[in-house]
């Protein structure tokens, strides 16, 4: 008998189609997001879950689901799964890092610019009519071209980053755990520094590591303090990293000029302190949202989910010690 998954929320239908060759897909064509206990009741006699970052696939879930052999997360950061809840139990979990890097690596460079250059503000400022003439001081923001840019993670997506800042002629200094081989360094013109450097020197500090129990609240009051009073801080990996009412309170404070925000600590509330800062440009946690490429993302974690139940190895697992 053929396995059954259960596909958690609305996908593009490639990927159910993919499904559909070897297993049961169990498809909740729904925007609708489950909590734990709908979840665990729907999932409870499934193989395999292709899952969003919505889903809480946390440890009591997946004690509940004894048939549960794959988790494929249609993301690259998979903070919502308890990875190792899932390791221990042999369960392999895959994510979709790739098909990704790119578009959110756009996405960054665009909330840098609209940051530093007001451009919801002045967008606003004409749509409501308020655009007489050109004034020599109307709406002026930041330079970008020449300024300092500092990445905070230096994998596939900080990387890219780093290789758009090269066209803007930005200095780029990162921070990361391991440093990026020398070639790497070269090719992008980028110097690895520690943290607290690298928030003192840069004009613009882009956040791109995982949420884990060591980034979460990484940038706080002492790192928002060490940041020039003329910096934005630009953050499309995830909201946690960030602490919300310490940004806020020096948003409020004239510590840092601004910041560009694609991800939020409590989606999808976002604190009012931002919602009301004029020096914040807002996004609903759109850093991948392109069409080819969530449809990529969908079509990798549902063959990636099929290949784990046919007994093959998939592309790409996060947990790979359960491959033996
Ligand atoms: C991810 O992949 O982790 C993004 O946040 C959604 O594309």
């Amino acid at each position: 008998m053929k396995p059954r998954v259960l596909v958690t929320r609305h996908v593009y239908p490639a990927a159910v189609a993919i499904l559909q060759e070897d297993c049961i897909a169990d498809y909740r064509d729904t925007y609708d997001v489950m909590d734990e206990a709908a979840l665990v009741k729907r999932l409870r006699l499934a193989k395999g879950v292709v899952c969003q970052l919505t889903d809480p696939l946390t440890a009591a879930v997946i004690e509940q689901c004894p048939e549960l052999r794959v988790i494929s997360q249609v993301a690259v950061g998979h903070d919502n799964i308890d990875v190792a809840a899932a390791t221990a139990r042999k369960i392999v979990v895959t994510n979709t890092p790739g098909v990704l890097t790119e578009a959110t690596a756009d996405l960054t460079f665009a909330l840098l610019l609209a940051a530093a250059r007001r451009l919801p503000t002045a967008e606003r400022f004409l749509r409501d009519g308020k655009w007489q003439r050109w004034d020599v001081d109307l709406l002026c923001g930041h330079d970008v071209h020449e300024r300092t840019l500092g990445i905070v993670g230096f994998g596939r997506i900080g990387q890219a980053v780093a290789r758009r800042a090269r066209g803007f002629s930005m200095r780029v200094l990162y921070s990361s755990r391991t440093p990026a081989a020398p070639e790497v360094e070269q090719e992008l013109g980028a110097q690895r520094v520690p943290l607290d450097l690298l928030l003192k020197q840069s004009d613009y500090v882009s956040l791109h590591v995982p949420l884990r129990e060591e980034t979460r609240h990484m940038i706080g009051v002492e790192q928002l303090c060490q940041m020039k009073r003329s910096a934005f801080l630009i953050n499309t990996s995830r909201g946690p990293v960030v602490d919300e009412n310490a940004l806020v309170a020096a948003l409020e404070e004239g510590l840092i000029a601004g910041a560009g925000l694609d991800v939020f600590e409590h989606e999808p509330r976002v604190h009012p302190g931002l919602l009301e800062h004029p020096g914040v440009v807002l996004l609903p946690h759109v850093g991948s949202a392109v069409t080819s490429v969530r449809s990529l993302m969908c079509a990798l974690a549902a063959r990636d989910c099929a290949a784990v139940l046919r007994g093959e190895r998939p592309q790409h697992p996060v947990n790979p010690e359960v491959l033996g």
